[in-house]
């Protein structure tokens, strides 16, 4: 917040934020992301939720102005999300079998740090699946063939 609101940071502040930005740059430094994230209680799993809080900074990640709104500062970025769940599937009635805040969340955290070409992957469900094997096999060639058009 001291960022945001243009003071600066000294001691443990400083260190604290010097810490931030490396590991931010070396998100921000990268063409691609490939994010494999399993649901959990309809999320995400909260260490990969503590890393976005880590890297989804003022000035860094993203802008806010105060008459249009946030604003993505990461350009010509492509991420592919690879999605799994043991119950909750596209094709299961929802909210009998969950409710997705899974890529949901995801899409709209990479949306506004300015990413926008996204890609899915899906093995869903795990769990409640006839053929798992089948579908496991379908996400595979999935990725596959995302990884021969890139
Ligand atoms: C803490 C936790 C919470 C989970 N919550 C859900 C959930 O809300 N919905 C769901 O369909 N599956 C849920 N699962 C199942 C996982 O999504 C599933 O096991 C995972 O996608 C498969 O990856 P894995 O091999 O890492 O377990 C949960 C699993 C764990 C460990």
């Amino acid at each position: 917040m001291a960022v945001i609101t243009g003071q600066s940071n000294e001691g443990r502040q400083k260190t604290a934020w010097d810490e931030i930005t490396a590991v931010a740059n070396r998100f921000i430094a990268a063409d691609r992301y490939l994010l494999a994230v399993p649901m959990w209680n309809g999320g995400i799993p909260y260490r990969l939720k503590q890393y976005i809080d880590v890297i989804h900074q003022p000035g860094l990640l993203w802008g806010l102005d105060p008459q249009t709104g946030y604003f993505g500062l990461l350009k010509n970025k492509k991420a592919v999300l690879a999605l799994t769940s043991g119950a909750y599937g596209p094709s299961m009635p929802s909210p009998a079998f969950g409710i997705d805040h899974h890529s949901s969340y995801l899409r709209d955290w990479l949306n506004q740090a300015g990413v926008t070409d996204i890609d899915e992957i899906r093995f869903q469900p795990t769990l409640l699946n006839p053929d798992p094997e089948g579908s496991f096999k379908a996400a595979v060639a999935a990725a596959r063939s995302l990884a021969a058009r890139a």
